[in-house]
Order: C-alpha cells, then sequence, then structure tokens
C-alpha cells in the first residue's frame, strides 16, 4: 500500500483557531514511522498553502467564504492527483470545511474508475448545516451538506459535477450535537447516522456491521475522521469538544472493523487543535487510532 500524507494547515472553516497545527502536530506524534511499521509505503508531501485566516464575522451566513473556497480548490486538486497517481491520500486538516474538497476529489476519482463510493463520516456532529440553518457561519458544520449539493456554487462545484455525492452514500457514526435546523434537514434528505444513543444501545459492533454493510469489491471506502468524535477525555485536542463520545476501546473496534474490510481508499484526520491541548496527546490518540485503521492487531489476524 502506498499512502501520500497532505498537510492542509488552516482553520478557516473552524470557530476557534489553532487546527491550522494539526498536521504538524501529527508529524511531531510520528504518524509516518507508525504507519511504516505496519508495512505501508509512506510519502509525506509536505503542506499545501493557501490564504491566512482574516478571523473576521460571517457574511451571509458563511465566515471566509473565498479563502474557503481557495483552501478546497487546493485540497482537492493534491487528493485528486495522487489518487490519478494510484496512491492513497491521507489529508491531514485542517478543519472539517477541507472535507468539501477532499471528498468531492474522491466522488471525482470513482466517476473516472466505475467504483461505488461509500463515506463513512466519524464526528460528534452531522455537519450538515447550511447559511440559512447555521448558528454560528462556520463552514465546518456545512461540507456534508455542500458535498450533497446543498451551499454556495463555488463550494458545491469544486469537484466538477453537483451534487458530488448522495447522501445516500454517507454513514455517520458517533453524532451527539446537531442543530435545532440542521436536524430537520438530516431527517428530510434521509441522512443515514448513527448517533450516540444507538451506540449505547446496540454497541460498536452492532453499529459498524451496519454501517460496513453495503460494501463490495469495487467499493472505495472514504473515512472522514474528526477527532471530536471521540470522547474529550481522551482527545481534549479539539475547538468543539462534545462529552459523551466513544471510549478509546469502542474507538479501537471501530477502526479494526474497517481495516478489516480492505476497502480503505482514502482518509482525512481533520479538527486536531494542539493548541488546546497537553503534550500533545490528542495526536498521539490519533496516530495510535491510525494504526489500527491500517491493520494494527494485538495477535495474527486471519
Ligand atoms: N454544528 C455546529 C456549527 O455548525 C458545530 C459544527 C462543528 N463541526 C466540526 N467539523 N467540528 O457551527
Ligand atoms: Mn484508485
Ligand atoms: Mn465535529
Ligand atoms: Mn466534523
Amino acid at each position: 500500500r502506498s499512502v501520500s500524507l497532505i498537510g492542509v494547515p488552516t482553520d478557516i472553516g473552524a470557530g476557534e483557531r489553532g487546527a491550522s497545527m494539526g498536521p504538524e502536530a501529527l508529524r511531531v506524534a510520528d504518524l509516518t514511522k507508525a504507519l511504516r511499521s505496519h508495512g505501508v509505503d509512506v510519502v509525506d508531501r509536505g503542506n499545501l498553502s493557501g490564504p491566512p485566516n482574516p478571523w473576521l464575522p460571517p457574511v451571509d451566513g458563511y465566515r471566509h467564504l473565498s479563502e474557503v473556497v481557495a483552501w478546497n480548490q487546493v485540497t482537492h486538486d493534491a487528493i485528486y492527483a495522487e489518487l490519478k497517481a494510484g496512491r492513497m491520500p491521507i489529508m491531514l486538516g485542517g478543519d472539517h470545511c477541507l472535507g468539501i474538497g477532499s471528498v468531492s476529489a474522491v466522488a471525482r476519482h470513482c466517476r473516472d474508475t466505475g467504483k461505488k463510493l461509500r463515506i463513512l463520516w466519524l464526528d460528534a456532529h452531522a455537519d450538515f448545516n447550511t447559511s440559512k440553518l447555521t448558528p454560528s457561519g462556520n463552514v465546518h458544520g456545512m461540507p456534508v451538506a455542500c458535498l450533497c449539493g446543498f451551499g454556495p456554487q463555488e463550494l458545491i462545484e469544486i469537484g466538477g459535477q453537483v451534487p458530488a455525492i448522495s447522501p445516500k452514500w454517507v454513514r455517520q457514526i458517533g453524532i451527539r450535537s446537531v442543530d435545532a435546523g440542521e436536524k430537520r434537514f438530516v431527517h428530510e434528505q434521509d441522512l443515514e447516522v448513527f448517533d450516540m444513543r444507538y451506540i449505547d444501545e446496540m454497541g460498536m459492533r452492532h453499529t459498524m456491521e451496519l454501517a460496513l454493510a453495503t460494501l463490495d469489491a469495487n467499493t472505495h471506502l472514504h473515512v472522514s475522521f474528526d477527532v471530536d468524535f471521540l470522547d474529550p477525555s481522551i482527545a481534549p485536542g479539539v475547538g468543539t469538544t462534545v462529552p459523551g463520545g466513544p471510549t478509546y476501546r469502542e474507538a479501537h473496534l471501530c477502526m479494526e472493523m474497517i481495516a478489516n474490510t480492505g476497502y480503505m481508499g482514502s482518509l482525512d484526520i481533520v479538527e486536531l487543535n494542539p493548541a488546546l491541548d497537553l503534550q500533545n496527546r490528542t495526536a498521539k490518540v490519533s496516530v495510535d487510532l491510525i494504526e489500527s485503521l491500517f491493520g494494527k492487531s494485538t495477535l495474527m489476524r486471519k
């Protein structure tokens, strides 16, 4: 397996500064070495660049829209190029608005190659707001809606086709914070959400069996891992922590079950904010989990 790491050092879509330092925190936590220890061929492409964060209030329901577009355009281009070259891109965010560029590139690659796309959205939030529904104007709360065609033209058309994806391709796991209007919209669009209530009642194993049920040998599985998915007690280094998330054990099982499918073709790691952390704990636990995502297990498997 050949992996390319692509750093996207920006917090342009967030409500708090600091996710721009996420890529470096993951490098400091030795992500490359950890992946190599599992036999992965890793190339670190370094960081993309884009406009600085002017830290202005929202305009017409969007904060920093033109800068968000610029960052997502370069993200799309870089990820699309890696996929075209037959490599697996790992996007090191950056805030979750970058999922627009990343997933729209993956969707384009799937159209080129006739692959079926499935997206696992590991998150405390549904990220399904629009400019009308958002309480904050922060675009990191809108990427899933934009990908499904609900958003500003400049953002929804980045991958060359609108909508980039169908809500039917998405499975959301770990959700526990959805805004009032967003809730109605999730229902209306019939997004498949496995919220914390579901995980509490049915367990992570059953949840993941369902979330992964429709994959087959022709599937490209994209994993969009927002670090706020994790319980804040193990991952305090994020701007939008929500209590009551998956434990260390539950999160590992989730990653192991994804690894066992063998279909993961691309990955985002987003919202890591080392400014809010102590001793880079959240980056370290993220690297641990990524190892499981790439097949780390205690004993030999199969
Ligand atoms: N729902 C809130 C909002 O739209 C929070 C979104 C948080 N998103 C994230 N990717 N961390 O402002
Ligand atoms: Mn491919
Ligand atoms: Mn989130
Ligand atoms: Mn998110």
